[in-house]
């Protein structure tokens, strides 16, 4: 219909410009209300409905960055140390702890209504030469590693409500890995197989009675040998009340997980450890590519949407998060050259599109 007068041109014209405004024109009283449409949630909101805390791993050395600080304190609802609170920075030397970076990092949490989320405190990396190279015997060991996680636990007790009590335990063909701590020359349960994992969870049980304690791994993210040897471990603990509350499962993946087959393999991975009673965290997700074309962000954001959905879907899911938040500090070009644009922000701060299929997923 063609405009034909003023007042019509002037309504249009007020009514494009007035938006989510009510404007009425022509014919008796008119009256004007002007209302802001309302925020889109952050993702740490939007995921609230579903009990499901949003996370990053974080550094304290990058808090100085203001971009950074800022969308960590408020778009997540979690954080957890990317470094700072594993063996060698807490615990350099044998009667030497530094908490300065992991409390600096509770210290923003706190100020940002965050929770922590601890890790880790048995781990294969990351030991400092002390131990690694003491030639300590097993019940030295057994003293170092006790002691240890009861310091740590006791130190950040009330302040960080999870623990990556052990990291990374198993090979992929679900055969105990070998450590320092299980059996080179271990802490006293060389070959036999959990039972070392078991003695940290009681530890740590022992150190801090309120502190959920999970079991954290990379490639146990779908059904195979390496998660058919975690479930083992997890319905013999459950069975005889050995303190472990979930498991972590990291998600480090590339777009070759974009397939139903994996994706279906996931969602039925969860649903037996969910029915065991355990919590469910994805601890590490980053999902890396190898160019930032529009083409691999949009594919990126697929599976990004895709992996939050199934933890939308489990209601044992209780934690979504990325390890990281900016493509600027990610440590996917250091270990996988040639790769990275793996998290929701790009190196300048931009959201990237799966930063949109993630909110919406959690929504
Ligand atoms: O702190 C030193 C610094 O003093 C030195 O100048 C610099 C030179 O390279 O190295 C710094 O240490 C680095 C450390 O990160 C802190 O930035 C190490 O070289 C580097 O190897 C270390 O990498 C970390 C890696 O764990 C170690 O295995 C990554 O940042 C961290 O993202 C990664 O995280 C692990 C999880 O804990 C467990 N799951 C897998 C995940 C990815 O590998």
């Amino acid at each position: 219909m063609p405009i034909k007068s003023f007042t019509q041109k002037f309504c249009i014209a007020t009514a494009l410009l007035v938006i989510g405004g009510l404007t009425a024109c022509g014919g008796g009283s008119s009256s004007t209300t002007t209302t802001n449409p309302p925020p889109p949630p952050k993702l740490g909101q939007a995921a609230a409905a579903h009990h499901i805390k949003v996370g990053a791993a974080a550094d304290s050395f990058y808090l100085s960055d203001a971009s950074y600080s800022s969308i960590l304190g408020s778009e997540f609802t979690q954080l957890q140390a990317e470094n700072e609170m594993k063996f060698a920075t807490l615990h350099p030397a044998a009667t030497t702890y530094d908490f300065s970076g992991g409390d600096a990092l509770v210290t923003f949490a706190q100020g940002h209504s965050m929770a922590v989320r601890g890790h880790t405190l048995v781990w294969h990396n990351q030991v400092p030469a002390w131990v690694t190279s003491g030639n300590y015997t097993s019940p030295q060991l057994s003293q170092i590693l006790q002691d240890h996680i009861t310091n740590v636990m006791q130190h950040y007790a009330g302040k960080v409500y999870a623990w990556d009590v052990i990291n990374e335990a198993f090979n992929d063909d679900g055969t105990v890995r070998d450590t320092v701590w299980y059996d080179q020359p271990g802490i006293g349960f060389a070959g036999q197989g959990t039972a070392y994992i078991e003695q940290a969870l009681n530890w740590a049980h022992t150190a801090d009675p309120n502190a959920r304690l999970i079991y954290n791994d990379y490639n146990d993210e779908w059904m195979g040998p390496k998660s058919d040897a975690i479930y083992a471990m997890a319905q013999d603990f459950k069975s005889r009340n050995i303190p472990l509350d979930g498991i972590g499962f990291q998600f480090h993946v590339d777009l070759s997980f974009d397939n139903p087959n994996a994706l279906a393999s996931v969602a039925s991975n969860f649903q037996r450890f969910a029915a065991l009673g355990l919590e469910l965290h994805i601890t590490e997700l980053d999902l890396r590519l190898s160019d930032g074309s529009a083409a691999s962000l949009a594919a990126q954001a697929k599976l990004y949407g895709e992996l939050a959905a199934i933890c939308v879907q489990q209601p044992k899911c209780t934690v979504f998060q990325t390890w990281g938040l900016t493509d600027k500090y990610s440590w996917i070009p250091g270990f996988f050259p040639g790769m990275g644009w793996a998290l929701l922000w790009d190196a300048n701060y931009q959201k990237k599109p799966a930063y949109t299929s993630v909110l919406t997923a959690l929504q």
